[in-house]
């Protein structure tokens, strides 16, 4: 009889294979992060749970040895590391460069590990890494015991609400095993972290490389009595004391495929909601009841945290993208002004007065620090008074933004309590945010209801209110220019006024100086008052270096649709040092005054201006009449 293929393996049991798939369904779960320095050993010790919980494939270990013996470290060993660390580039560099995300599992638990990059400037991995996470491994290299990149990541561990620490002492043979080492560690990094309100700090000696303690037991280490990793990780708890919260739904789309469906879909952030139950939307403040759950899997009764829904409301409320349906008993706040702990990780400082976009899970909107509260001494926790956070800088900040937005507080709620911050123009990630609370003091002032408008203002005046912004090099012509228009205005019987640096500078921001972040402030504060001079009508020339792309937007994105002209006076370097009408620009180029435009602190040149002056070769007078017939063809004069 013929036999086919394969028929002689046993039939697959499928009770057997419901058991096991039933028993994989009710295991928890624990995400957990890994933080350290770059030679810490990370890959090697993710590589090493892998292997030694049986997780790696055999084909993969062919591989793994064969990779060993071309890049490893580890001489014949195999290199674990390599089994983790992916990408070819990273390899030849020898360090981790994004957050990998690693799922396994053992017959008592499953876990996602994020696995995250060591090297200084990577502290944006590592925030993204432990933002979902419960529990921190945080490696230290037994040689070289408490670093302040350990004081840093264990800093931001505790400020993105990780609250389980396991210390693991690596490279424990490196140092022979020896017990005083180990126990001097634990004592430094114990008397630092006591404040960063950890609830478990789990130290356990460990060789990653030689698997000691990471999955059983070490005889190498005879005075050590406590759990291997593994152990650990397999039974800590973390979910203890977390009682149920307020139902929270952030609102990722309102789904309407035809007339009679109108849902809200999301994923539950906290706590459930049942049919029948009531929700109201955190921003309005409307009430209504939710008629139906709906999932892929059809309708539902209840839904809980963690769930993507779609729900469906008894009434024709007004929900949008980024609202939120919450508790009617607990409901978040919603406020314009909040303080954050912030963890900055751009190459660019943040600055106070620049405008970011604040990204919360649903919604976004301009902000601006309004107070850099302090940063944190990583070695002390001591509050220092900065002016910027620099790259991996850590700092409290008041927010203002540009309107209100429905939050919790990041300790009450690790999703609609987090926000990031994005670079307006570049569109990159620049920092996370963590918040503290609303600031009450905004709460308080409202917008006082004027009747005379501004458009009854500009009326009188026969004129459109405009901005007309002056931006260029010192020296490049930008007020001589101005002057002559404003003339040319004012002959004609409009109503104007300039604001220029040099004066400005003289009274209003006569505290302020050349520094990147003083620049930003002075431009904040002219476009602030620009914006309330066109409100009383006036046609505004300013005349500011104004040198950073970023707060020539800000300005522009404070006035009125078609109130801002920008104007670029475009005067090469060599001719404004070549004229230098005060004589800076000799004083500069010998070193004698510090961030001066063009010589050691930038000039970002307008990408888009409204009107771009080129000087070379033409008189003041042509270029003001040149501008003059700009503003008459466009109604403004
Ligand atoms: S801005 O960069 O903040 O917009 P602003 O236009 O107010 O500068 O002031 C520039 C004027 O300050 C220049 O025209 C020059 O006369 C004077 N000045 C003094 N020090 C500097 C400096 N380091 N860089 C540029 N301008 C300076």
């Amino acid at each position: 009889m013929l036999q086919e293929k394969g028929s002689a393996l046993p039939e697959p049991d499928i009770a057997d294979i419901r058991n096991y798939l039933a028993s994989q369904e009710n295991k928890t779960l624990l995400r957990f992060l890994t933080c350290g320095s770059v030679d810490d050993g990370k890959s090697t010790l993710i590589g090493r749970l892998l292997y030694d919980t049986k997780l790696i494939f055999e084909d993969q270990l062919a591989a793994l040895e064969q990779d060993s013996k071309k890049h490893g470290t580890a001489g014949e060993e195999i290199d674990f590391a390599l089994l983790v660390d992916g990408l070819e580039a990273e390899r030849e560099q020898g360090i981790t460069i994004d957050v990998a995300y690693r799922f396994f599992s053992t017959p008592k638990r499953k876990f996602i590990v994020a696995d995250t990059p060591g090297h200084e400037q990577y502290t944006r991995n590592m925030a993204t890494g432990a933002s979902t996470a419960d529990l921190a491994v945080v490696l230290i290299d037994a040689r070289q015991g408490v670093l302040p990149q350990t004081r840093r990541h264990s800093i931001i561990a505790s400020l993105l609400g990780i609250r389980h620490i396991v210390l693991a002492v690596n490279k424990i043979d490196l140092v022979g095993f020896d017990e005083a080492v180990f126990a001097k560690i634990v004592a430094d990094y114990e008397a630092f972290s006591k404040d960063l309100g950890f609830v478990s700090v789990v130290p356990i000696p460990m060789s990653a490389r030689y698997g000691d303690n990471v999955t059983r037991a070490s005889e190498n280490t005879p005075w050590y009595s406590g759990p291997s990793l593994l152990d650990h990780l397999e039974t800590v708890d973390v979910e203890e004391g977390l009682a149920e919260r307020p139902f929270r739904f952030p609102v990722q789309y309102v789904n309407r495929p035809n007339l009679d469906f109108r849902g809200f879909a999301g994923t539950v952030a906290s706590g459930s909601i049942g049919v029948g139950e009531d929700v109201v939307v955190a921003k309005s403040g409307k009430r209504s009841r939710i008629k139906r759950i709906v999932t892929h899997d059809g309708d539902r009764e209840r839904a809980f945290e963690g769930e993507a829904v779609t729900l469906l409301l008894a009434d024709e409320i007004e929900v949008s993208r980024g609202n939120m349906l919450v508790a009617p008993d607990a409901r978040p706040y919603v406020a314009d002004q909040l303080a954050a702990n912030v963890v900055w990780f751009d190459e660019h400082p943040l600055l106070p007065g620049r405008m970011y976009l604040l990204r919360t899970e649903t919604d976004q909107v301009n902000a601006t620090v309004s107070h850099l509260k302090h940063r944190v001494n990583i070695h002390n926790f001591a509050h220092e008074a900065a002016k910027c956070l620099e790259l991996n800088e850590v700092g409290v900040c008041n927010f203002s933004l540009q309107a209100p937005i429905a939050f919790d507080s990041f300790e009450d709620n690790r999703t609609t309590g987090a926000f990031v911050l994005i670079d307006r123009l570049t569109n990159a990630t620049v920092g996370a945010g963590m918040i503290l609370y609303p600031l009450r003091r905004a709460a308080n002032i409202h917008w006082q209801a004027l009747d005379v408008t501004k458009a009854s203002r500009a009326e009188l005046k026969h004129q459109k209110p405009a901005v007309l912004w002056f931006t260029g090099l010192s020296g490049s012509g930008k007020s001589t220019i101005a002057n002559l228009l404003e003339r040319k205005l004012h002959a004609a019987g409009r109503h104007t006024y300039i604001l220029d640096g040099d004066n400005v500078r003289h009274g209003l921001n006569r505290d302020l100086g050349f520094t990147e972040e003083d620049r930003v402030e002075n431009i904040r504060r002219v476009a602030e008052v620009a914006r309330l001079m066109a409100d009383a009508g006036l046609i505004v020339l300013v005349s500011f270096i104004s040198p950073f792309r970023a707060e020539r937007r800000m300005a522009r994105d404070l006035m009125d649709e078609g109130e801002f002209i920008e104007v670029f006076v475009d005067t090469p370097f060599e001719e404004c040092a070549r004229r230098d009408p005060k004589g800076l620009y000799a004083r500069a180029l010998k070193g004698e005054i510090k961030n001066f435009t063009g010589v050691d602190s930038p000039y970002e040149e307008p990408e888009l201006a409204d009107v771009h002056l080129k000087t070379a070769g033409r008189e003041p007078e042509e270029l003001a009449d040149e501008l003059e017939a700009w503003l008459r063809e466009r109604g403004y004069c």
